[in-house]
This record gives C-alpha cells, sequence and structure tokens, in this order.
C-alpha cells in the first residue's frame, strides 16, 4: 500500500472548499432521471449528458472529483478524449463507482446487501489504468419496524471493509458509503440513533480491515427526519445531531466527510452543509458529495436539448459553487436570488 498517494488523493479531493460531483448513477437510474425530464436514454445521450457536465465553463473552482459508472469512465469528449483524462487536466480527480448495486439480504429480504466483491481487485487495477484514483461503494441501511438488524448492519459494513483494503491496496482512495435512508415516518433521533450503530460497525469493521483511514473518504447520510415523519427537523437541529452523531464515531484521522444527498431539495442539502461549517471547526474537513442535489437543476434546464446546453451548465455551475460556498459556511439562502 503507497500510503502517501492515497493520502494525497483524499487530502486533495476535500481541499479548497471543493467537492465531488456523483454522476455515476447506474444506467437503469439515469433512465429514470431522464424520463422525468422526457430524455431517451441511449448510450449517446448519456454521453453527450455527462459531456455537458464536465465541460462547464469554470466547475473546477468548486468540483475536485467527479464519480463516474463504468460505461462513462470508457466514454470520450465530441473532441475524442476520454473523460478522465479531460477531467484530470483540470485538475479534476477521476473517480469510479464499483459496487454492482443491492440485492435482498438473504434470510431478512427487506433489508439489502451491496454486491461486488468478486472480482473487484482486477476490476479496481483496471480502472486505475483508466485514470481513476478513488472509487465508491455504497452500502444502503433502510429504516422501518425491526430494522436494521445487527446481521445486515455487519455483513454491509464487512463488505465495505473489503472493497476499501482492495482499493487501497491498488492506489485507490476508496469512499465508504453508508447511507441510512431517508424513506419512513421515524423522527430525527431514530435517525440519528441508526447511523450512530452503522458508523460504529463500519468503523470496526475497517479497523479489522487494517484499512488506513489517512487515505479514505466518508460518504454519510446527513441525520434528517424520515421523509413522512410529521416532524421535520429544522436546519439548525439537522446540523448539529449529524456533527454530535459523526464526532462520536468518526476517527479524526479520516481527512474529509463529504455528504450525500439522498433525496434532499438542492438549496436545503446546501443549507444543511453551511449549517454544519458554520458551526465551527471539526476533526475533518466537511464537504458535498451531491448527485440529485447537483444534477437536479441542471438536468431539468437542459432536457436533452442540444440548445439548452448553455443553461444546463449554467445550472450546474451554480448549484457548485454554492456548495463550495457552504463548505467554507459563508453561503446565504439570499444568493440564490442572483441566480
Ligand atoms: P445523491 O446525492 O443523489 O444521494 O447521490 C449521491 C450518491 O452517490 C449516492 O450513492
Amino acid at each position: 500500500m503507497n500510503l502517501n498517494e492515497l493520502k494525497a488523493t483524499a487530502e486533495r479531493m476535500v481541499a479548497g472548499h471543493r467537492g465531488l460531483l456523483a454522476a455515476d448513477e447506474s444506467t437503469g437510474t439515469i433512465e429514470k432521471r431522464f424520463k422525468a425530464v422526457g430524455v431517451a436514454s441511449s448510450e449517446e445521450t448519456r454521453r453527450a449528458y455527462r459531456e455537458m457536465l464536465f465541460t462547464t465553463p469554470g466547475m473546477e473552482k468548486f468540483i475536485s472529483g467527479v464519480i463516474m459508472y463504468d460505461e462513462t469512465i470508457r466514454q470520450k469528449t465530441r473532441d475524442n478524449v476520454a473523460f478522465s483524462e479531460f477531467l484530470a487536466k483540470l485538475g479534476v480527480i477521476p473517480g469510479i463507482k464499483v459496487d454492482k448495486g443491492t440485492k435482498p439480504l438473504a434470510n431478512s429480504p427487506d433489508e439489502k446487501i451491496t454486491e461486488g466483491l468478486d472480482g473487484l481487485r482486477e476490476r479496481l487495477q483496471e480502472y486505475y489504468k483508466l485514470g481513476a484514483r478513488f472509487a465508491k461503494w455504497r452500502a444502503v441501511i433502510n429504516i422501518g419496524t425491526d430494522i436494521p438488524t445487527h446481521y445486515c448492519l455487519r455483513a454491509n459494513a464487512q463488505a465495505l471493509a473489503r472493497y476499501a483494503a482492495l482499493c487501497q491496496e491498488t492506489g485507490l482512495a476508496p469512499i465508504v458509503e453508508p447511507e441510512v435512508l431517508m424513506d419512513g415516518a421515524h423522527d430525527v433521533e431514530r435517525c440519528a440513533a441508526v447511523t450512530r450503530t452503522t458508523l460504529k460497525i463500519v468503523f470496526d469493521e475497517l479497523y479489522m480491515h487494517r484499512v488506513a483511514l489517512e487515505g479514505m473518504i466518508l460518504k454519510p447520510n446527513m441525520v434528517v427526519s424520515g421523509i413522512q415523519c410529521p416532524r421535520q427537523a429544522g436546519i439548525e437541529e439537522v446540523a448539529h445531531e449529524t456533527l454530535r452523531v459523526l464526532k462520536e464515531c468518526v476517527p479524526a484521522a479520516v481527512p474529509g466527510i463529504m455528504f450525500l444527498s439522498g433525496g434532499q431539495s438542492a438549496e436545503l442539502a446546501t443549507a444543511h452543509l453551511n449549517a454544519m461549517n458554520a458551526l465551527g471547526p471539526a476533526p475533518w474537513k466537511l464537504s458535498f458529495s451531491y448527485g440529485r442535489a447537483l444534477q437536479a437543476p441542471s438536468l431539468v434546464a437542459w432536457k436533452g436539448q442540444v440548445a439548452n446546453l448553455a443553461a444546463g451548465q449554467q445550472a450546474f455551475f451554480w448549484r457548485s459553487r454554492m456548495n463550495s460556498a457552504a463548505c467554507a459556511g459563508a453561503y446565504t439562502p439570499r444568493m440564490e436570488k442572483a441566480a
């Protein structure tokens, strides 16, 4: 393991108030997102859409890295430059999603287990050759009656840790993503409790698997109320609860925590991140690794039309800029009016 390389990558991912664009939607997921704005999903429309995002002028001031999907990291710009090469030249680190999605967990079918460990070492080696310098694996934890079980948390944490160890062996900084979903009527306290137990078990397994914490990034959910919960926690409460749980569970050796947006609106995801950074110094950098919260306004502006390219890029640029301001604790909702 080359710890210096891993550390340098992880530190660059969170440096300078920048964050990640999660553009690693699987073919099925991007098809759903396209359908919502009336765009047919084909290899070429997916390529054109990702090219629009990646070639947004100036986005590199706010975006440190891009998480790609297997198809995307093999694609090129119109000018025939591989996306990973194009991004690296801008100083944006190419990354790759390497899990193979979730399946029902045997003997507890209401829960999910993430697959993709078989053959992973060889796939990681290929992605490194294709230019990737970090990777992502997402575990999904559902809150419901009697779930999550300890069995589910342990099984998913073990898979995350085995993935992270393999990444570090290959020279890829692993993003460790245990996502506690917001679906459900549970309150913010329940989300805090489940997130706490999840992170405790994840860091226990990372330790057992000898993962170097200095060379990884944590991508957690924020501690929020379930979507159907009648009482929705406010922005300050979410920030306090999230930081409290993270401080209890995440060692200071981890250089950065880059949140997922998980279905929050674009502006709320920015406000939550800002509130946490405004609370003052934390042991780790706090940044974003948003999918929907960075892309949704851009996708709506684009709608698959060449004529809308500039509008799509402007929307992505704006969300990137607002989230970068949130990394500095310098965002105010009033800034949105300038858009
Ligand atoms: P969202 O920000 O849309 O949750 O996506 C981030 C991600 O990469 C989920 O795995």
